[in-house]
């Protein structure tokens, strides 16, 4: 308890940007002009938490927007109600009831054990699915979301926000434009500080092994291995992590702080760092190096790409510089409400347009893949490689990666004055 007092204390400045957060959600009601938009989703959303008010937020005062949405469910009547009326949603206590409505798709926001099961009856239901990350916390289950929906001939797509930030996409075109040459080393970091609660309560599922499918590694590692295959353009060849509590948290949930080594199929070398009760607000820094250049990404700045070319488009040479027109950016919680809009926008894009999405189910499951081996390797306490754990999925699938990680968790918070 005093621990969680100190930490109120001392993180003030973020609590006070998440009630901020909280607060202009809450605030805004939305008004749609029905008659201007002829071509619209409508969307359902599952699970109506914190995601949930960024995805709101993310599609607030867009113009001629491709979705729209209508309805909503959650598990907690009261959480129901509130959402549902600060959105003007219909509220749906039951979710059969949602999926039996007029909706055109479903956004799925629910703790990660739920993912396939709610994926599933969705699909089954003719709704098109829009789940958030990680795809589900074992390979078995991202296999039967892939199965059920293809089955079912609806759009699907995990939304990897990260996939869909400006910046990201930014860089992606200086890679493909030779800004940098071959990539053969990177470093990328996210700290998105949580409420010490989450990890000390252990009926939060946030962070659990059975619920969560683990702690930050599996939380914020998703987006990154996501991120990694898709700059590169490749995937991981073998893994290596070390995993902490940094906060005596009680044995059902996973760890706090993470790192994670990791070789690319092409040769390319990378360091993951994660953490939960880093303290400050949430950002992520990436930095690319390659036989041309380097790139420096931080979600800090307001410009957040540095780039240090020779190439003949680079606008300064011989320094880093930030580019003159920078992509569409801002500190948190801008970021993350940009990333939602453009994510959320471009599946219902596909839907309309019977299009594929730009992030494949199989982009997520490999995301999902290095997840469990870099589990495995805290097991091993040694360097593992994906072919194993592929091998491992085919004969036995990759549930038991999850039993009895806790053991293999570095317990550093005795050292620690918090
Ligand atoms: N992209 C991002 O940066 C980002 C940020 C936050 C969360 N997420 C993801 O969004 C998802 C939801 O996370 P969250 O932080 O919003 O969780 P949350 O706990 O805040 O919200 C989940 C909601 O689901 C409801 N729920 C639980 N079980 C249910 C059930 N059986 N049926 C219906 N409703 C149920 C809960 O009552 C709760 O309101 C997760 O996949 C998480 O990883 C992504």
């Amino acid at each position: 308890m005093v621990l969680l007092q100190l930490n109120y204390l001392k993180n003030g400045l973020i609590k006070n940007q998440l009630l901020y957060l909280i607060g202009i959600c809450y605030s805004y009601n939305f008004t749609f002009d029905e008659e201007k938009f002829m071509d619209i989703v409508k969307f359902g959303i599952i699970g109506c938490g914190m995601a949930a008010r960024f995805h709101i937020l993310g599609m607030r005062n867009v113009s001629n927007p491709p979705l729209k949405f209508v309805a909503a469910h959650d598990i907690n009547e009261k959480i129901l109600t509130r959402f549902s009326k600060a959105h003007k949603l219909t509220p749906y206590n039951k979710l059969e009831d949602l999926l039996q409505s007029d909706i055109d798709a479903v956004l799925i926001l629910l703790p990660h054990y739920l993912h396939a099961r709610v994926t599933k009856a969705a699909a089954e239901a003719g709704k098109h699915v829009l789940c958030e990350k990680p795809m589900a916390p074992t390979l078995e289950e991202c296999d039967e979301m892939i199965t059920v929906t293809k089955k079912a001939g609806v759009e699907f797509m995990i939304a990897e926000n990260h996939r869909f930030l400006p910046a990201h996409l930014y860089i992606k075109d200086l890679l493909e434009r030779d800004f940098i040459g071959d990539v053969f080393l990177i470093n990328t970091y996210e700290g998105a500080y949580d409420d010490p609660e989450h990890f000390l309560n252990p009926d939060i599922w946030h962070f659990t092994y059975d619920k969560g499918g683990g702690g930050v590694l599996a939380d914020q590692g998703a987006h990154k291995f996501a991120l990694l295959n898709w700059l590169l353009d490749d995937t991981v060849e073998s893994a290596q992590a070390w995993c902490a509590k940094t906060l005596n948290s009680p044995p059902n949930k996973g760890e706090d702080n993470a790192i994670i080594f990791l070789r690319f199929r092409k040769g390319a070398i990378a360091e993951i760092t994660v953490s939960t009760s880093a303290i400050h607000t949430p950002y992520n820094s990436t930095e690319l190096h390659g036989t041309k250049g380097s790139i420096i990404e931080n979600h800090q700045w307001e410009n957040p790409v540095k780039i240090f070319s020779s190439h003949k488009e680079a606008e300064t040479k011989g320094f880093f510089y930030g580019p003159k027109e920078p992509p569409e950016h801002g500190p948190f919680p801008k970021y993350y409400i940009i990333s939602a809009r453009n994510e959320d926008s471009h599946f219902a894009e596909c839907v309309l347009n019977n299009k594929k999405p730009e992030f494949t189910p199989e982009n997520a499951k490999e995301a999902v893949a290095s997840i469990l081996l870099a589990y495995l390797s805290v097991k091993k306490g040694t360097m593992t490689k994906m072919d194993e754990l592929k091998k491992m999925a085919k004969m036995e699938g990759t549930k038991s990666i999850l039993n009895g990680l806790e053991e293999f968790m570095q317990k550093n918070y005795e050292n620690l004055n918090w």
